[in-house]
């Protein structure tokens, strides 16, 4: 059946919303580690409590600074060039699904290009699909032949992967699906025990060569666990296994345990205090190339989703689908360059953050450290000519925050330090003398030093406000 593109899209996002749910469930599961006090945590493992909660907070105090990564999803589906997902949204069979592993020729070392991009774009780490749904292998690996060496490729892509994020001083992540459309034990081995072994068998002979073949791994991102329970996974045994192999490593929690974060998908939605999380989103809607997609996401909508993240604690991982050749959709490089253009002079706003309760307004976004906040204005107020006629509004642009807390020390701009004049009561926090057109795209920072933790509470403020009769005189 021909497939028209919104029912294409709606097809996928029920798709979304089914891992989303799954998700959901495992997290559910999720134990709050960092709600755990620093001493506890230094502590041996309490009983049913993971061994690797011990070294959590040293193993993660690198991402915890990164913030901002990049996924890449790079496959036989990118050949086809409509979603990831073709195989099963377009139901194609497997031995026509294996032809295309002979015409994937991607160019040689394709993945310097994305660990420069990804450097020039202020990420700092990268995350590549080493083995997606469609079961086709990255590297080289002794266990089948359906894998890049010994198909198209000719050659080991995971190492030119590794290599490229190495070269350009990033951390290294691999992404890799449990569930496997390929493999003849994939689906049955939910039935069939002895299918189940193999499997299973597999599927960890498949991460002990990634863990073991390509020097330190920084992060193991593991997707879809359709069709078995981590008790079917042997995902205690699999993560103990990984540990053992790399001992700094950080897990995610898509094989059914806890993990070390998170993962909401397409949504920024920070976990209980305490448990860490990442958001990984698509620039598009599509994670794999996808000719047809043109829903790309802004700058502002990037910059944008970065503070929200930063403002929860937590990071964003934000994908690249490659072309089949290994060349980054233009559209993609625009929106990264951009990105990595305003991080240079307001990455201190990302980077140096921690989790706060600052709720973004309607124009700008806030993120905080200590007694300082970050003011994020992605829509620049103006003229107001009606506004200024009352007297009371001045023609000029003025940027109000009701309801700030403690009492501001300072402000600046932070990409040039100027340091801007305000006045401040009990209920409004008023930055004044600003220039009429915003100073930067595609979100202005402002740096706001308090004499407190700044908290904006609206709430208190209306309590407080001065009112006057209503009436008819
Ligand atoms: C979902 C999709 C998959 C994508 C992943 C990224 O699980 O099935 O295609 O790789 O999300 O988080």
């Amino acid at each position: 059946m021909e497939m028209n593109e919104n029912s294409r899209r709606s097809f996928l996002k029920q798709i979304g919303a089914a891992s989303a749910l799954a998700l959901t469930a495992a997290n559910a599961e999720a134990l709050p580690s960092s709600a755990i006090p620093p001493q506890a945590q230094q502590a041996s493992p309490a009983p049913g409590q993971s061994s690797q909660a011990a070294t959590r907070p040293a193993r993660m105090a690198w991402w915890h600074q990164a913030k901002f990564g990049m996924f890449i999803h790079w496959g036989l589906y990118s050949v086809i060039g409509q979603h990831e997902w073709a195989k099963e949204v377009e139901g194609i069979p497997i031995p026509q699904y294996e032809l295309l592993a002979k015409q994937f020729n991607p160019k040689p070392n394709a993945a310097r290009e994305w660990a420069r991009l990804a450097k020039r774009a202020g990420q700092k780490y990268m995350v590549m699909t080493t083995k997606h749904h469609e079961g086709f292998c990255h590297w080289d690996t002794t266990l089948t032949d359906y894998c890049a060496p010994k198909q198209g490729p000719g050659r080991d892509l995971v190492r030119e992967f590794v290599d490229a994020a190495r070269a350009e001083g990033l951390r290294v992540g691999f992404y890799y699906s449990l569930m496997d459309w390929h493999h003849p034990d994939g689906a049955i081995c939910k039935t069939d025990e002895a299918a189940r072994r193999r499997f299973v068998d597999y599927t960890h002979g498949l991460i002990r060569e990634l863990m073991t073949n390509y020097g330190k791994i920084d992060v193991l991102w593991y997707d879809v666990s359709w069709p078995l329970t981590a008790a079917g996974w042997e995902s205690e045994r699999m993560n103990q296994m990984v540990f053992e192999l790399q001992p700094d490593i950080i897990v995610n929690n898509r094989n059914g345990l806890e993990g070390d974060f998170a993962t909401p998908e397409q949504r920024i939605q920070a976990a209980d205090a305490g448990r860490a999380w990442e958001t990984c989103m698509t620039l598009n809607d599509s994670w794999g190339f996808n000719r047809f997609d043109d829903a790309w996401k802004t700058p502002k909508t990037i910059v944008g989703n970065l503070a929200t993240c930063a403002r929860g604690g937590g990071n964003y991982l934000l994908n690249i689908g490659p072309e089949p050749d290994g060349s980054i959709p233009k559209e993609s490089v625009t929106v990264l360059e951009a990105v990595g253009r305003w991080l240079e002079t307001n990455g201190k706003a990302i980077y140096e953050t921690e989790r706060s309760s600052l709720e973004a307004s309607v124009n700008a976004y806030y993120t905080r450290r200590g007694n300082t906040f970050y003011i994020h204005q992605q829509f620049w107020p103006g003229h107001t000519p009606a506004a200024e006629a009352t007297g009371f509004f001045k023609p000029e642009a003025v940027i109000a925050i009701g309801g700030l807390k403690p009492k501001a020390l300072a402000a600046r701009l932070l990409k040039t330090g100027q340091s801007i004049p305000f006045t401040q009561d009990e209920f409004t926090f008023r930055l004044t003398e600003l220039p009429l057109e915003a100073p930067d795209q595609p979100a202005t920072v402002i740096e706001v030093e308090c004499d407190g933790e700044p908290i904006i509470d609206h709430e208190a403020m209306r309590a407080l406000w001065p009112r006057y009769r209503v009436g008819v005189s």
